[in-house]
């Protein structure tokens, strides 16, 4: 049987690039090249397309800064097509062969949040994960938040305000409903960026707006104490939940690699 050839998409324009090549060299080491032809797909800061080899991914826990820098080399454009689905290259790239599937290893926006599902589906291309509206749900804090709510799933209480909302509210204000100290956070970004605590107001002002620089909208969320569980689930009419695992930077690397099993 011919081996699947699997593209890994991977960086992006989000400020979550760095640990998107992180995570794709996860998965890139993860996957048994005996059953699957692996095509390395680094999307640069511009949000240009490159094929990569393995070294872009870098190593240890620093990723190179060449694709991030836009030096990969020539770029990819995909086409919609109904039987050929395809990533058109440019010269050397011109003849890249069919890809099965795409496994999308992006975080942030324009990658975890639909944009990148939404364009491979036009494109008929298959890909792993998550589909556009669970993506762009997913990714919004706001609205993932009011959808578990909705399903009775308890969350964590918390304010949604907006440039223009949070440039009037308070520190008390946001503190009487939610309690001192509280957490600040963009709607939609990732890996801790722009998230502070809060404990009083000049905390709240500096909170504000750094949350701000990577969204129009936050949420100021009240302080839970604990500790964080994730827990994965794939498929839909029969879902089928991992075990779950601690957020630990090293031990998610051991579980991938299938050194640990929770
Ligand atoms: N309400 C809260 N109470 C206590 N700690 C919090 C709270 N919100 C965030 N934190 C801390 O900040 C970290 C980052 O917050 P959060 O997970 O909400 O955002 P993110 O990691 O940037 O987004 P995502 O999980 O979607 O990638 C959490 O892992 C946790 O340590
Ligand atoms: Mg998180």
């Amino acid at each position: 049987m011919a081996k699947k050839r699997v593209g890994i998409l991977f960086g992006g324009k989000s400020v979550e690039h760095e640990v998107s090549l992180q995570s794709a060299r996860n998965v890139y080491e993860a996957v048994d090249q005996t059953k699957f032809d692996v095509v390395l797909i680094g999307i640069d800061k511009a949000g240009l397309w490159h094929v990569c080899d393995a070294a872009v991914l870098g190593a240890g826990t620093s990723p190179s800064a060449e694709l991030a820098a836009g030096a990969a080399g020539e770029s990819l454009a995909l086409v919609p097509g109904e039987t050929e689905r395809a990533l058109v290259g440019t010269g050397s790239h011109r003849g890249l062969p069919r890809l099965d599937v795409v496994f999308p290893v992006l975080h942030g926006t324009y990658g975890e949040d639909g944009t990148v599902q939404g364009l491979l589906k036009l494109a008929n291309v298959p890909f792993v994960g998550a589909g556009v509206l669970g993506s762009a749900i997913g990714m919004d804090k706001d609205v993932a938040k009011r959808i578990l709510r909705d399903a009775g799933i308890p969350v964590a209480r918390s304010v949604t305000l907006t440039t223009r909302t949070a440039a009037t509210a308070s520190f008390e204000d946001l503190a009487g409903k939610l309690g001192a100290p509280f957490f600040v956070k963009p709607a939609n970004s990732g890996s801790s960026v722009g998230v502070s605590k809060v404990r009083d107001a000049a905390g709240w002002a500096a909170a504000r707006a750094e949350a701000l620089r990577y969204d129009r909208k936050l949420l100021a969320e009240e302080f839970i104490r604990g500790r964080e569980i994730e827990v994965a689930v794939l498929g839909n009419d029969s879902p089928q939940a991992s075990v779950a695992g601690r957020n630990h930077p090293a031990a998610r690397l051991l579980f991938l690699r299938g050194e640990v099993s929770r």
